[in-house]
């Protein structure tokens, strides 16, 4: 990840790959990474990864969120390592197993588990039999993966402050749901500024809308990243 840009990681969740490659570009002198996601890499394939890249040597993150069988994700993450991401995403509610299996199928690839959607409430985690505060189950998914070699977590930045207590400092915690000062929240629930979610104990912050969706995706990820 090119240590001179900041360290944000921009949703490139885009309608096709022309908008996504064109963000990229406008992003990418300012941003160390760039995240294309299931929506993007199901409609457009692997392809699209050199295309939103570029040539420009930004890192990817590629957050296919696998959950399957410990051999079928293997399977997947090693399909997947040829296109060198630095982080590929999977569920830790797969099992240690699990993320054991796309650690050792991708070596050169930090996987990044996913602990709790941030999309489930406690009303929908006890549906899927897990009842209790969701900050637990975040705190022993995180410590599962985590254990099971994954080298980085995505969780909120409300959370991020008791993951970094139960992990230590070496493992890499990514943050979604950052909004800048007086920007829009959008769909997201549980929302912190860039500086909020840093000074909490995040190291890459996932920033998409605040930056896509301006008029000048370029000068709005320049905003941001010289605010840090
Ligand atoms: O546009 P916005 O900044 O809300 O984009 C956030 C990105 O982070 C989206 O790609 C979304 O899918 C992803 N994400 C999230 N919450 C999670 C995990 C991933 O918002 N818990």
């Amino acid at each position: 990840m090119p240590q001179d840009r900041a360290p944000i990681a921009v949703a490139l969740d885009a309608p096709d790959v022309e908008t996504a490659a064109r963000w990229a570009q406008a992003v990418t002198p300012y941003v160390a990474v760039v995240k294309v996601g299931l929506e993007l890499f199901c409609r457009s394939g692997p392809s699209v990864v050199e295309t939103v890249r570029g040539g420009t040597g930004v890192g990817l993150f590629l957050d296919l969120k696998l959950h399957d069988i410990p051999n079928t994700v293997a399977g997947a993450a090693r399909s997947v390592a040829r296109l060198k991401p630095l982080y590929l995403t999977v569920h830790a509610s797969g099992g240690a197993d699990m993320v054991r299996a796309a650690v050792e199928a991708a070596p050169d690839v930090t996987i990044a588990a996913v602990t709790v959607l941030t999309s489930l409430g406690d009303a929908s985690l006890e549906q899927i039999g897990m009842a209790g505060p969701s900050r637990d189950a975040v705190r022993r998914l995180a410590a599962l993966a985590v254990g099971a070699g994954a080298g980085a977590l995505v969780c909120s930045p409300q959370e991020v402050a008791a993951v970094r207590e139960e992990v230590g400092p070496h493992i890499v915690l990514i943050t979604p749901g950052v909004r800048p000062a007086g920007s829009e929240a959008d769909d997201q629930a549980r929302i912190a500024t860039p500086q909020q979610a840093l000074s909490n104990g995040a190291d890459l912050l996932v920033i998409g809308r605040p930056i896509t969706g301006a008029k000048d995706p370029g000068a709005a990820a320049a905003t941001i990243a010289a605010s840090l």
